[in-house]
């Protein structure tokens, strides 16, 4: 079945229906579709705690859009755009106020104000939050907006490919997960939000299974350039044994890090901010005082504790609901008692499709949220920034893909794309020497966490680069043996796999070459940031014979120079 519309958005978390809702918003003729391999409400914005960072002033009443300006450009080790960052936090506190009117329950100060909670790496207590659900909340407000406005979702329809005719978007082809049927989606305008590809580095990540980059590989095998994605986020306190996210707010609210030895250590490594340094170097610091053995060991391997007991049960059942639930389901530790076991997991691609301001190099496209790199975090991103990041750059793409769309003429997708596609998922079944998926996502994600992680080397690096490729050599022989029609969920793991395998090909590479240290991106054999250098956005783009180029382009300065950072 084919289907055409003027919009269609691949992603259905709140970057996406933010963008549909502001495109019927604006203007209310546009058809909007969304297509998504999730049900909207399982998409992984619902895993993001914390909060949503805006300068409201309402806890610190001397906070400004300035400071919240500076803090993400310090932030992310001056290496984000600072038009667009600019841009960001100008709209914060009007975005935060729309979701308020479209019903969001933010939680409170006395007084009836949003409340707002300290995150890491900033001067100012500006994050407001939802308990340790806003995430959810936001992504069930918008939900049902879309659902008022009559948004068309394909729930459970897993991209393909986005097609273009010479640089002119034509739409997508998608294959419908409950029949198998693929299916062309033709568009004047397409919108990719389909989040982020941490999960590359497997049972060491908070992401959801789905976070495997299907929007970023679709749009780097269509031309479209990949940026800065050397840069990948640990979030310093993942669960130990899953690597699910104990949510920064936990230490917002005055939790405490601590070694084997009973220290509070990042006295040594943040002596002003501890706790609530920025991810990179919390992070940073954690897998140091694992790697000097100041860690607990245990058979999930080493970790450091999280102590909340002395916030006392009210305020943990009040404000970290979710963190109780998830450390009694999944560590069988209920904070109120006990520290949490922690260490830090893989959380956040900065990287992704390069954008000005959400708008792609071709016609017509579009590219928000984690999916994409603006740039708005730069080298390393702020907690509570990246719910502003979809709220922000889905808003806007909503509107300029809706203002456009009527100006495009309507090129629909050729049928050969449906044709390739079929023909490339007859060929898993069809290979006689084979690969097993399990085994090489197993392997990826090892590849990955062993060396292109935390802590990288020219040694380690080159390793992954090889790891990395010998496993897309070997995806030629992978095999389908579900040949069945009905949620072939081994079919969408190995679609997965593909575009894993090319994002984390274009990660080990870009971390090889880049030779310096810069947010969080830390080489042990370049330690320090090197401005002359590097001061640059890294670029990736495939090749006609399927390999990865890499070439750069320049950052984009504003009113603040560049600067030591320290915390
Ligand atoms: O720690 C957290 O709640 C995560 C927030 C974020 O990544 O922005």
């Amino acid at each position: 079945m084919d289907h055409t519309f003027d919009l269609v958005i691949v992603g259905a978390g709140g970057g996406g229906l933010m963008a549909a809702l502001e495109a019927l918003r604006t203007n209310p003729q546009t058809s909007v579709a969304v297509i998504s391999k999730v049900y909207p409400t399982r998409s992984h914005t619902s895993a993001a705690q914390g909060g949503v960072n805006a300068a409201l002033a309402n806890k610190d009443k001397d906070d400004t859009v300035e400071l919240h300006v500076f803090d993400t450009i310090k932030g992310g080790d001056y290496l984000a755009d600072q038009d667009a960052v600019e841009y960001l936090c100008s709209q914060a506190p009007l975005v935060v106020r729309e979701l308020e009117n479209l019903g969001a329950p933010f939680s409170r100060f006395p007084d009836g104000t949003i409340a707002q909670r300290p995150f890491g790496g900033t001067v100012k207590d500006r994050c407001c939050y939802c308990a340790d659900k806003t995430g959810h909340t936001l992504l069930h407000t918008l939900f049902e907006q879309c659902l008022r406005r009559g948004v068309k979702f394909f729930n459970e329809y897993f991209l393909l490919s986005l097609e273009h005719d010479d640089g002119e978007c034509q739409g997508v082809v998608a294959i419908n997960m409950r029949s198998s049927a693929i299916e062309a989606f033709s568009a004047r305008t397409v919108i990719l939000a389909t989040g982020g590809h941490a999960k590359m580095y497997w049972n060491r990540s908070s992401n959801a299974a789905g976070n495997t980059g299907d929007g970023q590989a679709a749009a780097f095998r269509s031309g479209i350039s990949l940026k800065d994605m050397e840069f990948i986020q640990f979030h310093p306190t993942g669960l130990r044994k899953s690597g699910l996210l104990v949510t920064e707010a936990a230490r917002g609210e005055g939790g405490y890090l601590l070694n084997r030895h009973g220290e509070r250590f990042m006295a040594r490594y943040a002596p002003q901010k501890m706790e609530l340094g920025p991810r990179d170097l919390v992070a940073r610091s954690m897998e140091t005082e694992i790697l000097e053995g100041n860690g607990f060991t245990s058979a999930a391997g080493s970790y450091l504790e999280l102590d909340l007991r002395h916030l006392g049960a009210g305020t943990i059942k009040k404000k970290l609901p979710q963190i109780r639930e998830l450390s009694m389901n999944f560590e069988g530790i209920d904070p109120i008692e006990e520290p949490i076991p922690v260490r830090p997991t893989a959380h956040y691609s900065m990287g992704g499709i390069d954008v000005n301001m959400a708008q792609t190099a071709l016609c017509g496209i579009y590219a928000i949220g984690e999916c994409a790199c603006v740039s708005v975090h730069g080298a390393n991103r702020l907690g509570g920034n990246s719910l502003l990041d979809i709220l922000v750059f889905g808003k806007l793409a909503g509107r300029e893909a809706a203002l456009e769309a009527p100006r495009r003429a309507s090129r629909p997708v050729s049928p050969h794309a449906l044709k390739n596609a079929a023909a490339e998922i007859k060929s898993y079944i069809s290979h006689k020497r084979y690969e097993r998926y399990g085994i090489m996502r197993e392997e990826m994600g090892k590849a990955m966490a062993d060396n292109a992680g935390i802590y990288r080397t020219e040694v380690k690096l080159r390793q992954a680069v090889e790891d990395i490729s010998t496993l897309r050599d070997r995806f030629r022989h992978i095999r389908l043996f579900d040949t069945g029609t009905v949620y072939n969920t081994n079919l969408f793991q190995i679609l997965e796999l593909k575009n894993m395998l090319d994002l984390a090909l274009c990660v080990s590479m870009t971390s090889l070459e880049r030779q310096e240290s810069r947010g969080a991106h830390y080489r042990d054999d370049f330690p320090r940031r090197n401005d002359n250098a590097w001061h640059k956005h890294s670029l990736c783009t495939q090749s006609s014979d399927g390999d990865v180029k890499l070439c750069s382009t320049a950052v984009t300065m504003g009113k603040y120079g560049l600067e030591a950072r320290s915390y």
